[in-house]
Formats: C-alpha cells, structure tokens, sequence
C-alpha cells in the first residue's frame, strides 16, 4: 500500500529518493522517512506527515551518500507517527529494513525475538524484519534475508541496507509490487514505475519470490522456484510528462481532462468497420472460449467492480452470455462454484490490487481461465492472468480512479461488440455502435468545455450538505454507485448510490427539503420509468439535480438542475454520464479545501487484504 524506493548509484541519494517518494506519494501519505549509508553510520530521518515534511528534515543534513533506502508510509499496524514511521532498524542500528505489506505472524515472530533479547522500538508489525536479518545475519546480507523471508507469512515487499556491506541492497517481493531500473552505473528499486521513469527505461519487474541483491554494477536475482535467475530487462513506454500535472491544480482533475484522449488510445486500432467488430490482439485466443463460456465471471473492487457492473450488462445484453460479478474480497474465501465453462476476467487499473489478485488465483486453482483488464503494463494480475486486454488510459496518479474507470467501461463496450458480433449481433448493429463509439471522445470534449460553470454553480450550493442520494438505471445504475463513491473518497460526504427505483424500498425514507438527489434520467429505454422515481423525491420536497440528454427540455419542469450530456447508444451512456458526476465530486471536494489528490485514510493501490 506504501511506496518504496533504494538507490544505489554516484547521485545524491538524498534527493533521488525524496523525488522518487514525491511521486509515489499517492501510494500513501501518513508518514514518511529516508536511511542512508554513511561514514557517520546509517543515518536515519523519519517524520508523521508528508514528503514535504520529510524534504524539509533532509534538507538541514549535512551528510552526503549515494547509498540509501525511502518509504512513504500508509499505516496498516501502528498509528501514523514518527516511531511507527519506516525506515525501521535492528538493535544495533545496522540494518535498516523499509516494508510495503503486512507481516500477519508478527506476534509470534515478535515473541521469538524477544526472548532473544532483541528490542522493540514501534508498534509496527514490519520491525521484526531488520530484528530477523539482524538474529541471522553472518557475513551476508542477502543469505539473512532469504532466512528471514523464509520465516515471514504474508505479504511483503523489502529494501535492505545494512552498514556491513555498504555497497548493495537486497530486495524481496512477496505479493507486493518491486520494479528494478536499471541506469548508467545506478540502480534504483521502487515500488512504482512512476519514481523509476525520469532516471532510465529499462527496468526488471521482480516476481513474488524473487529476492535480488543490488550493487552499483551488478543486479543478481534469486527466485525462489528458480534458483539464480537471469534478470529480464524491458522496456517502459510511460513518459514523465504522463506523470506530471501539467499546470493543472490537481491530478484528479488533469486525469478528468484527459479523458477525451484516453478514450482514443483505448480504442485505437481495435475497430474494424468493414466487418462491425472490434479486434483484441490480447485475448485473440480466447475469443472463443469467452463465447462459448456457460458463464463468465468478472472479478474486481471499488471503481472496477462498478466498471465491471457495466460490462455485465452489455455482454449480457449484447452477446447474451450469462456474467456474474464479484468483489474479489468475497470471492477469494466463499468457495464460488465454478464450472468447467466458466471464464473468469480480472479487473484492475493498477493490476496490484491484493483481493484481486488472490481471486484470480483461488479461480487458476480451479482450473479456470482467467483473463485481465488492466491499466498498469507489466502489473501483478497482467502477468499472472492468461491473457488480457490493456486499458491504455496512461498512470493514473490521483487517489480517486477517473480516466480508468472510462477506459475499463470503454473496454467492455469493445469486448461486448467483439463477443455480439459472434453471437448474435448484425453487421449493421456492429457498425452502428461504432459509429457511437468513435463519437464519444469528441462528445467528451464538449463535455468538458461546457460543463464546469454549472457543476461550480451546483458545488457551491451543495458543498455544505452532509448526505447525497445517487440513483440510476440500466446502465446508469452503476454510474450512481460510482458517482457516490466519488463523492465519498474526496469529500468524506456521506453518498449512496442506488438503482432508481428501489429507493421506494427503503431510501425514500431519507428524502426531505435538504436531502440533494442526483439522478441520471437520460432518454433511453426507461426513462420514463426515471421520470416517476423524479416525481416521487418532489414529492417528499427532495432536491433533484438531473442529468439528462440533450434536447430533453422538458426534464427542466421536473428538477430543480439540470445537466445534459449528448445523445449515444443506451449502453455507451455511461461513457458520458460519469463525467459530470467526476466533476461534481472534485469541485465540492476542491471548494471545501480537501486534498483531492490524496483523501484522508485512503491509497491509490490496496496490496494489503
Ligand atoms: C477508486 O476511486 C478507488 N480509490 C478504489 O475503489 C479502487 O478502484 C479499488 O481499490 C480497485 O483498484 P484497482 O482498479 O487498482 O484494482
Ligand atoms: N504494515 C506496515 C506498517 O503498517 C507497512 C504498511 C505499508 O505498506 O505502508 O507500517
């Protein structure tokens, strides 16, 4: 859940790994700290707060070193607070141990030391690790982390320093992310591709198991399956402008504004007009085994999973196959029936995420095939999925998930008409919708020129209220959760999103003159179904605030706001739908002065249970 990072090298590690913190700041933010190899010993500067504040700490150092380890923490075991802080150390002051993921036997492991004799000096559950390379240390670093990783149950993902060797790191990866770049004379180890790409492209993703062992020239990797490995280097294609917030306040907002774009790159290349179908190289082979399944299942979290709620709905809708969708948390320990035509697909921007990830794999058990679609090239679930189909919408940086969230959406409607077309869609239907496929970048555009002044409008009356009604239908249902959620993550206003009309079921009891309802009434095959849930909430008094289709004027007469976006297809709304909801979301939460970019309690990858 945290971003880490060592550096090994002729640069300032000072400031190589307090930039490489800087950009994996979204990772987590509680707390952050820096060790450093020096002839004064292994220096060590932690801080509760921010990157910023850990800058401001370095920046009275007088020692220099090109030899050092960083963490930006988000707290698991241990309140947010210098101590609990990471980079954590041994006895000694020898070793200094910084730790993505949770030691889940730490009691036990914490216990065997401490009848060692060893001492504790945070509530953390990673400390025990520089305690266990300390009790087994002999002349090698790299052999006492193998020994201590052999001892450690759950998830973890090491950079070690050790004042012993003072030329290399030793890196290990268990179920969390460890990536490698590999510069001129320099290695740097991080948690994230985005602390890596403004030093060098060419990079070795460490695979669970795999422990390496980092000098200034030389990169040596041992697998636990393995043995000794050869490092595979590759290359990145991500730019450094990609990660930057190029003049705009947030990223949030950037990654809304290039959703017109994203929308190009996801779809580029796959449309075929001639035949009405999309093409996806990724999962060529298993096309078939997707339209002859009895049943897919799509697992995914959070914006995924409601992403993945779409896709339910068009391949059911469009190619008639059966699709369940899971949270992958539920489905890892429910013992889900799966049978032999059952395929499963994964869902993930950032393809780390742990329940996820431990889906896909409680489903390979089984025998299942599973298939990926994910943002994060080179990420956990792309490689350990069979085949997959990347999302192409670039890093997403801001906590609240945005532009991937349109790119997954946009990549079910790609998947829905490859899949219709070989089962029951005409050729016509096939090029009609894309047709509207290749309008929705454009149509975005408009979107984002003419929206803003109203949602500001709209923000400004609402940024003071304290619960939101979302409702939708059909399609539209999943934007309501999904335009809650939003709400939720950066404003901390308590939202909910339901399907339009069970909310005489239960919700309608909430409505009153304060209680906003954001509803999504666009003209499509229920609308006027819509039309009476708006008339049940005026009833009650309650504030609708409407999105609509172009051209309805009349859906003025039934709420009190109206936002219209421009006409499509029924099940390529969503593309369309979501973006005011973004908005919305990001000006209250922008107005009330919260951190967009990174909301309290909150990472942007969940690699922790
Ligand atoms: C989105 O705004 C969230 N922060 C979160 O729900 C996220 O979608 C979820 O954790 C899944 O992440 P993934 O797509 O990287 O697997
Ligand atoms: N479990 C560790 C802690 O709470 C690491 C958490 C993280 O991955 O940031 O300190």
């Amino acid at each position: 859940m945290c971003g880490i990072i060592g550096y090994i090298g002729n640069s300032d590690a000072t400031r190589v790994l307090v930039d490489g913190l800087y950009r994996m700041e979204y990772r987590g933010y509680d707390s952050a700290g820096i060790a450093l190899v020096t002839n004064d010993g292994i220096v060590l500067r932690k801080v509760a707060g921010q990157v910023r504040d850990l800058d401001h700490v370095v920046s009275t150092m007088t020692q220099r070193s090109c030899l050092g380890i960083a963490h930006t923490r988000w707290a698991t075991h241990g309140v947010p607070n210098d101590h609990n802080a990471h980079p954590h150390m041994d006895c000694k002051g020898q070793f200094a141990v910084v730790h993505n993921g949770i030691v889940e036997n730490y009691r036990t492991l914490k216990k065997f030391l401490e009848e060692r004799g060893h001492t504790f000096s945070s509530e953390t559950d990673s400390e025990v690790i520089p305690h266990l390379i300390e009790e087994f240390y002999t002349d090698d670093l790299l052999s006492a982390v193998i020994k201590a990783c052999s001892y450690i149950e759950g998830t973890y993902g090491l950079a070690i320093i050790t004042l012993r060797q003072p030329d290399c790191i030793v890196a290990a990866r268990m179920g969390s992310p460890l990536v490698i770049g590999k510069g001129q004379n320099e290695y740097i180890v991080a948690s994230d591709l985005a602390a890596i790409i403004s030093h060098t492209d060419q990079v070795v993703y460490l695979r669970d198991g795999d422990i390496a062992e980092i000098a200034q020239d030389k990169l040596r990797i041992e697998s636990r399956q393995m043995g000794t490995i050869a490092p595979e280097i590759q290359r990145v294609t991500w730019t450094l402008e990609q990660i930057e917030k190029s003049g705009y306040a947030h990223f949030m907002l950037k990654e809304i504004n290039e959703q017109p774009l994203v929308m190009r790159d996801t779809i580029r290349g796959r449309l075929n007009y001639d035949e009405g179908i999309a093409r996806l190289n990724g999962i060529a082979d298993h096309v078939e085994q997707l339209r002859d399944a009895d049943r897919i299942i799509i697992i995914a979290c959070g914006t995924s999973w409601h992403a993945a709620l779409i896709g339910e709905y068009m391949i059911e809708s469009l190619a008639g196959i059966p699709v369940e969708v899971e949270y992958g948390s539920e489905f890892r320990y429910r013992k889900p029936v799966l049978t032999k035509g059952t395929v499963c697909i994964a869902v993930s921007q950032s393809g780390e995420t742990a329940d996820t990830l431990a889906a896909l794999r409680e489903a390979k058990r089984h025998g299942i095939p599973v298939l990926g679609i994910c943002n994060v090239v080179g990420s956990t679930i792309a490689r350990e999925t069979d085949a997959g189909i990347y999302i192409h919408a670039g890093p997403e940086i801001g906590v609240a998930s945005t532009k991937a969230f349109l790119a997954q959406i946009m990549t079910f409607a790609l998947l829905s008409l490859l899949l219709g077309r070989l089962t029951h869609l005409s050729l016509d239907a096939g090029r009609n919708i894309i047709d509207a496929i290749t309008r929705i970048p454009d149509q975005l555009s408009d979107l984002l020129q003419n929206l803003p002044e109203t949602l500001i409008d709209i923000a400004k009356a609402f940024k003071d209220h304290r619960n939101f009604l979302y409702l939708g239908r059909g399609y539209n249902f999943p934007i309501a959760l999904e335009g809650a959620l939003k709400l939720k993550e950066i404003s901390y206003i308590h939202a909910e999103g339901y399907p339009a009309a069970e909310m005489k079921h239960g919700p309608i009891a909430l409505i009153d003159k304060n209680m906003p309802v954001v509803v999504i009434a666009i003209k499509d095959a229920i609308y006027n179904k819509v039309i009476s849930n708006i008339e049940e909430i005026r009833t009650r008094s309650g504030i609708v605030i409407a999105i609509g289709s172009e051209g309805d004027e009349s859906l003025q007469e039934f709420a009190d706001y109206t936002i219209f976006v421009p006409k499509t297809l029924d099940h390529l709304y969503p593309l369309l739908t979501t973006l005011p909801l973004q908005l919305l979301a990001y000006y209250i939460a922008d107005l009330k002065g919260l951190d967009v970019d990174r909301p309290r309690n909150l990472a942007k990858s969940v690699t922790v249970e």
